[in-house]
């Protein structure tokens, strides 16, 4: 398998060396004794996790957490911002145009509330799935 040009991109290049780790893990563990054989394989399927978390797996939580409980509390009961029970009858559409351009279903945020579609929430673009996981997480409380 080529590493460099496959046009599949992270994951087909992290499956790549992934196979690749494997093999020298494999090999090395032949070389030295089976218990490091065990040790290599975790190592190397942790590596594979981090590198699929941008992608792969987003935690709706986390991101209120560090982006959006300073400002509406810890559960969204309010504080600076309003609380965000309302919310949980908004279409993902209706939350989205709120959350990345401060357009709320009765108008126009205040510039308080951050455009999170210009800024992202960690420093990448906002993805569709990141929103989506954040109004589950409001629903869910
Ligand atoms: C710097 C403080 C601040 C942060 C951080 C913040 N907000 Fe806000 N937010 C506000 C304020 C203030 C308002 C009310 C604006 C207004 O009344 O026009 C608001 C309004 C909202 C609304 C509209 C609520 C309604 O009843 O119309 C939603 C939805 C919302 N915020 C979601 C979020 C989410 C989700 C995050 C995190 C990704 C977040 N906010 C982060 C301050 C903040």
């Amino acid at each position: 398998m080529s590493k460099k040009d496959s046009k599949g991109g992270n994951m087909v290049t992290g499956l790549g060396v992934l196979v690749l780790l494997l093999g020298v893990g494999s090999y090395g563990a032949y070389q030295l004794g089976h218990s490091l054989s065990g040790i290599d394989t975790q190592a190397v399927a942790v590596a594979a996790d981090s590198g699929k978390a941008s992608t792969a797996s987003v935690n709706g939580s986390e991101i209120f957490a560090v982006n959006c409980a300073g400002c509406h509390g810890a559960k969204a009961e309010g504080g600076a911002g309003p609380a965000l029970a309302i919310t949980k009858s908004w279409t993902e559409a209706q939350f989205k145009d709120a959350v990345l351009h401060g357009k709320a279903p009765q108008g126009e945020l205040k510039s308080m509330m951050p455009r999170f579609g210009d800024s992202g929430f960690s420093g990448e673009p906002a993805t569709d799935a990141q929103v989506e996981a954040l109004h589950n997480y409001i629903k869910s409380l």
